[in-house]
Formats: structure tokens, C-alpha cells, sequence
């Protein structure tokens, strides 16, 4: 246990599947508890023992735990059952979980022995989120397009919201931190939902923009399961010190811009003093029949730069692994 004066070390551990603001919102109260927060995911065989299997493998889990803002350390393999030995070994002092009790296979509490100790601190669970429901809701919207097809025909559309982020929610996520004159101010537009938006030609243009800019208010801002995302803020981290994102909040953005428009304008380049405007090669195939290019100024101005996450990985993925083992979930 901490001295006085030393960084108090917080533990929190859980499956991390499919990360989504349940997930964050732990971790952003665990933090609270202490300076260095260390966050451990458990392999996929343990979760699998159990809970039934993940949907994401521990490498994608652990990348997508790193990301988050609060995180200063993640430890892979972390075990079920969270013991004394596991808080002395990494040097923290609780261990941090929400209030609801975590059950092994055998029906122990996984939490029984550093509750003996005293070493653990609760905090709120998030209501209306959870990895089964996501599941649930993605293999309930797209199970007969697959049935019928072998895999999803078409792009995933935002389905999945209810988050409803208020202000408040919103400033508990943000960094705070305002651009100063020495920073590279990068924009970075997108729906950076999981199930991100991905206009396609055949409805009406103006109802898929219309819907492209409400999603923006809806969906959430803190959902970070698409590990492409991730990998692409990460990319583009290393263009600028400053990151300005249309909606999303892990530790590679600074600000995020609410109901962002869909065509970049020059006032809008102004207002937020933008240096360069990047997107991800998905993103820069978008094109909605009829509409004018959305980057059209950026280019012109020399300020647009295509940026390649190095990461395969798309929703229509996400949802095929899900709806091709949903038996097992
Ligand atoms: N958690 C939370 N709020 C949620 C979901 C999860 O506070 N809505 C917390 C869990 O209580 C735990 C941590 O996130 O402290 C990691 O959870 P995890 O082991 O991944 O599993 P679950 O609690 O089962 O989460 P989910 O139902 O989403 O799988």
C-alpha cells in the first residue's frame, strides 16, 4: 500500500470485449481513484471458460484498452479471478470494478479475496450497454442478410446508439487541453462510430447526408470497438500535435467539433485555424452519387492528406465473425 506521497496504482481488469463506453466509463472512474491506473484483459480462453467466447481477439482488445485515455499501462493475460498476489505483483494498491458481481465458471465471486483485503473500490456501472446486448443487436439487425448471403452485403448503418452523451458526459471524456500557436492543428472528419456511416449511391443523397450529420449528435462519442479507428488516429498522430475529430474520444484526439459539416469549407478551415485535413482511405472512397466532393476545398488549398491506418480491419469484418459464430455467444 502506498506511502504518503507516493502515485497511488489502481487495477482494473474485465474482458474488454468489444470496447464501448461502459468499458471507458470504468476506466475513467478507476482512474479517479488513483494517479496510475494499469489495466488488465484476460485471455480469450479464460473468457471463454467463463463467459462463452469473445468476439475479438486479446491483441485487438488490448489495442483498443491502450487507447483509452486514462490507461497508462495494459497487461495482457491478466487472470479471472483477481487475487492479492496480482495487485502486490504489479504494485497497485485497489483494484477497481463496478458495483455488479463478477461470477466465475464455479460461481465464486472473482473479486471474493481482494474484497477480504481491502482492496477494492467500486465504481458505477454504466446502465444500458453491455458486450451481450451489442452482440444481440448486431446479430438481430443483419442475421438474414447473412442466412441468405454468407456474409453482409450492406455497409452496417448506425444502428447501435443510445448512448444520448449530455454535456456533461461529454466534458467528463474531453482533454480539455486547448490548441496553442505552436501546435499542427490536424481535422479529421468522420462519423468514427463502430458502425460507421458509409454512404452508398442507391437512396436519395440528401437523406444519407442529413443522416450522416445527425448521427453525429446520436451516436456515441466515446464508442471505440472499431480498432481500424484506432489505428488510424494513431496514424495520423504522428501529422500534428493537435487533433481535431468529428466525434470520438480516446487518447489520440484533443478536441472534437459536434454536428460537423459535411462539406469542408474554407470558414470553417479558418475557424478552427486547420492546418491539414486528413482521412483514411476508406473514408476517401466515399462518394455519394450527385454530391460535390466533401474535401474539394482542403485539396484546393493543398491542406488534404490521405492516411493509411495499416489496418484491415472494417465493421462488415466485426459483424461476419460475429453472425458466423453466433451460436457460440
Ligand atoms: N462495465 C461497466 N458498465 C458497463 C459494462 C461494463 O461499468 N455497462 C465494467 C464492468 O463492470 C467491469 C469492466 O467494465 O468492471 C469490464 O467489464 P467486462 O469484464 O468486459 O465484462 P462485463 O461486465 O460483462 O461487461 P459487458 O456486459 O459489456 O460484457
Amino acid at each position: 500500500i502506498q506511502t504518503e506521497g507516493e502515485a497511488v496504482r489502481i487495477w482494473c481488469d474485465g474482458c474488454f470485449d468489444m470496447m464501448h463506453y461502459g468499458h471507458a466509463n470504468v476506466l475513467r472512474q478507476a482512474k479517479s481513484f488513483g494517479s496510475f491506473l494499469i489495466a488488465g484483459v484476460h485471455s480469450s480462453e479464460e473468457i471463454a471458460k467463463n463467459k462463452g467466447p469473445p468476439v475479438l481477439t486479446l491483441d485487438e482488445r488490448a489495442k483498443l484498452l491502450g487507447s483509452v485515455r486514462w490507461v497508462d499501462q495494459v497487461v495482457i493475460n491478466a487472470p479471472y479471478s483477481t487475487s492479492v498476489k496480482t495487485l502486490d505483483k504489479f504494485g497497485c494498491d485497489f483494484c477497481v470494478h463496478s458495483e455488479d458481481i463478477a461470477l466465475t465458471a464455479e460461481g465464486v465471486d472473482a473479486y471474493a479475496e481482494i474484497k477480504a483485503a481491502g482492496r477494492y473500490r467500486f465504481s458505477k456501472r454504466t446502465p444500458g450497454v453491455s458486450t451481450t446486448d451489442l452482440i444481440g443487436r448486431i446479430a438481430s439487425r443483419f442475421v438474414e442478410d447473412y442466412n441468405k448471403n454468407s456474409q453482409i452485403k450492406e455497409s452496417p448503418w448506425t444502428t447501435m446508439g443510445g448512448s444520448c452523451p449530455t454535456s456533461q458526459i461529454i466534458a467528463l471524456f474531453s482533454s480539455l487541453r486547448e490548441a496553442n500557436s505552436t501546435d499542427k492543428i490536424i481535422y479529421v472528419p468522420g462519423a468514427f462510430d463502430c458502425f460507421r456511416i458509409l454512404p452508398t449511391v442507391d437512396t436519395n443523397h440528401s437523406e444519407k447526408i442529413k443522416y450522416f450529420q445527425s448521427t453525429l449528435t446520436v451516436i456515441r462519442y466515446y464508442a471505440i470497438s472499431d480498432i481500424g479507428h484506432v489505428n488510424f488516429l494513431e496514424s495520423i498522430r504522428k501529422h500534428g500535435s493537435y487533433i481535431i475529430v468529428g466525434l470520438y474520444s480516446d487518447e489520440y484526439v484533443d478536441n472534437i467539433v459536434i454536428d460537423a459539416p459535411y462539406n469542408i469549407t474554407s470558414n470553417f478551415l479558418e475557424r478552427f485555424q486547420i492546418d491539414l485535413v486528413c482521412c483514411g482511405q476508406a473514408a476517401n472512397s466515399i462518394k455519394i452519387n450527385g454530391t460535390e466532393d466533401p474535401y474539394k476545398e482542403p485539396k484546393r488549398q493543398g491542406k488534404l492528406k490521405i492516411v493509411d491506418s495499416g489496418c484491415s480491419f472494417t465493421v462488415e469484418n466485426l459483424i461476419n465473425r460475429i453472425l458466423k459464430d453466433r451460436k457460440l455467444y
